[in-house]
């Protein structure tokens, strides 16, 4: 289970870069007149990617002025979604997802990868500032499970070996390839198994 933490060391200042503003204009045209507050989450989203994966406070009440909107309620959905970050987090954020089905197929093997060679108390930074990582609960890649999200991709069919060879590529800052890891395309079934397709209603 995820606990929401704040960061103590806050830096004073934050305001969207001119690619940042353009963008969250254009999102805030998404939506009706005086209804500017609905883009709060994807302006959230906006100065988590601009601050190296992680939103300051200074960064939440940037974005209530920006939508005119009172700064507890943008206070109130940072802190609510587990996909927003209160903490500064590794260049590399690996999300281990330990719900059920990840669970009994395995998380735990590579939540012990993560503390040997990442760091061993979960969102601690590595020693060389490129990882950190994080038990998540269910991303909605059950069907791939066991799965971790590293950045913006989702990692899946893995086991602690193959934990172990993408770790060896982030650390050398190379990327490693998203998707399952034993060979299947989305959810397939594997080697080609079918089901069902002698039933008539199927
Ligand atoms: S339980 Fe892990 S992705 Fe759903």
């Amino acid at each position: 289970m995820n606990i929401k933490k704040i960061e103590k060391n806050q830096p004073k200042i934050f305001e969207f870069n001119t690619k940042n503003i353009e963008l969250a204009k254009k999102i805030i045209s998404n939506y009706p007149e005086k209804k500017q507050q609905s883009a709060v989450m994807a302006l959230l989203y906006l100065a988590q990617r601009q601050n190296n994966n992680w939103i300051p406070l200074v960064a939440m009440k940037y974005i209530a002025k920006f939508l005119d909107m009172p700064y507890i309620k943008v206070y109130e959905v940072a802190t609510f979604y587990s996909m927003y970050n209160l903490t500064p987090v590794g260049k590399y954020f690996f999300q281990v997802c330990t719900t059920t089905p990840c669970m009994i197929r395995g998380a735990y093997n590579l939540v012990n990868v993560c503390k040997k060679r990442i760091s061993e108390k979960e969102s601690e930074i590595s020693k060389d500032a490129n990882s950190s990582w994080m038990e998540v609960e269910c991303l909605g890649a059950c069907v791939n499970a066991p799965m971790i999200q590293i950045n913006e991709n989702y990692f899946e069919d893995l086991d602690p070996e193959k934990l172990e060879k993408i770790i060896d590529q982030t650390n050398q800052k190379e990327a490693p390839k998203p998707g399952s890891y034993r060979g299947r395309i989305n959810a397939e079934p594997e080697n080609s198994r079918k089901t069902l397709l002698g039933n008539k209603n199927a």
